[in-house]
């Protein structure tokens, strides 16, 4: 682990090449996503990735998604389909994340696979997938982290930027008060616009599968697929990985679907409703994924029990709603219950 204290960086010329340097030399970085700040480490170094799991207290190790800036490099690491290729071109760069099969380790030259990542051929840590053959990759939009890993120039790992079962991280500010002094730098670009972590699709194994849902609503990838995705029944324990897992969880508790504030509570409003801070005052759900985790570090730092209005579960409020649900479950110890992979 670090033990310097975080550097705050530009993006601009010298940031991006110190962030990348730290990067190259095994170190955490934190960046900008349009979904949540990433927390960064090159994914071919073992270490690099361990220091993720260490910075973020995650007891478990829940595999990791690989960033990349372009599908190009993407088809490196995973073994592409049709349905993939469509998913693709509609939606990358951008809030979707892609489960597929991981290409076998490659050694040395050759492979008709195309494509080589320097002297290491294709290898990502086995810590990245949890040793899963299995690798879950995404193209960010986001102008800043483009650059930094073009700048870097290998696959990234990335969880998001908070310790193990927080609130999830949208400006650099949060990302600070969670892990100041335990990653290396913060590669600062002010508040993430989507707002919540991307939208991950099973490819691996059967139809095409939503494994969590996030920043890119379900019904237009089943647009593009022109077929439903299969959707995990909720609470079964091993079809809906981590559905009862405390986390993104404000340290006093949350009552979800809350008309009005009891004594003593806050109240997190949707649309038109007296509360002390407001989602979205006119209820538009792209706005009030983009501030939700920002209005809950708000709260959070007040100290008192959160009510949360009720939220319609279709487009992005399913997303929302999922995070709220986790948010308000009962705790547990850090990183404990059930950890499956798509556990967020
Ligand atoms: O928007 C995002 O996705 C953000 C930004 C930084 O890119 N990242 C993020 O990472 O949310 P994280 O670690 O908080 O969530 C990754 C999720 C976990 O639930 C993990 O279980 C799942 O992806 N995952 C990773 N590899 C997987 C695999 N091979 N199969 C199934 N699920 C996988
Ligand atoms: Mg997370």
């Amino acid at each position: 682990m670090d033990n310097q204290p975080t550097e705050i960086l530009c993006p601009d010329r010298a940031g991006l090449a110190r962030a990348a340097a730290l990067l190259a030399r095994g170190n955490l970085v934190a960046f900008p996503t349009e979904t949540v700040y990433g927390l960064g480490a090159d994914a071919r170094s073992g270490g690099a990735v361990a220091r993720i799991f260490a910075a973020k207290d995650r007891p478990s190790f829940n595999p990791l998604i690989v960033h990349v800036p372009d599908l190009a490099a993407a088809k490196r690491y995973v073994i592409w389909d049709d349905r993939a290729a469509r998913l693709a071109a509609a939606f990358w760069p951008g809030p979707l994340t892609l489960v597929m099969p991981l290409r076998h380790k490659q050694h040395g030259r050759g492979g008709s696979e195309g494509g080589s990542d320097g002297p290491d051929g294709h290898k990502i840590a086995s810590l990245v997938t949890a040793g899963l053959d299995t690798l879950a990759i995404r193209v960010p939009a986001h102008p800043a982290a483009q650059q930094l890993l073009r700048a870097f120039g290998g696959p990234v790992a990335a969880p998001s930027a908070n310790p193990s079962g927080r609130i999830s991280p949208t400006s650099a500010a949060h990302v600070l008060a969670g892990l100041d002094g335990r990653i290396a730098a913060i590669l600062d670009d002010g508040p993430c616009t989507v707002g919540l972590e991307s939208t991950i699709i099973g490819l691996s194994d059967g139809p095409a599968t939503l494994l969590r849902p996030g920043g890119l609503p379900p019904e237009q990838i089943e647009a593009i697929l022109g077929r439903p995705l299969l959707r995990p029944v909720p609470d079964a324990p091993l079809s809906a990985p981590g559905q009862m897992l405390s986390h993104y969880a404000p340290g006093a508790p949350v009552r979800l679907n809350g008309d009005a504030a009891r004594p003593g509570e806050l109240l997190l409003g949707f649309g038109a409703v007296n509360c002390d801070l407001n989602l979205s005052p006119t209820g538009d759900l792209t706005e009030a994924a983009a501030n939700l985790f920002g209005h809950l570090h708000q709260l959070d730092a007040l100290g008192q029990p959160i009510a949360i209005s009720p939220i319609p579960d279709h487009g992005l409020g399913m997303a929302i709603n999922d995070r709220l649900r986790r948010a308000a479950a009962p705790r547990t110890a850090p990183g404990a219950g059930p950890i499956h992979p798509t556990n967020p």
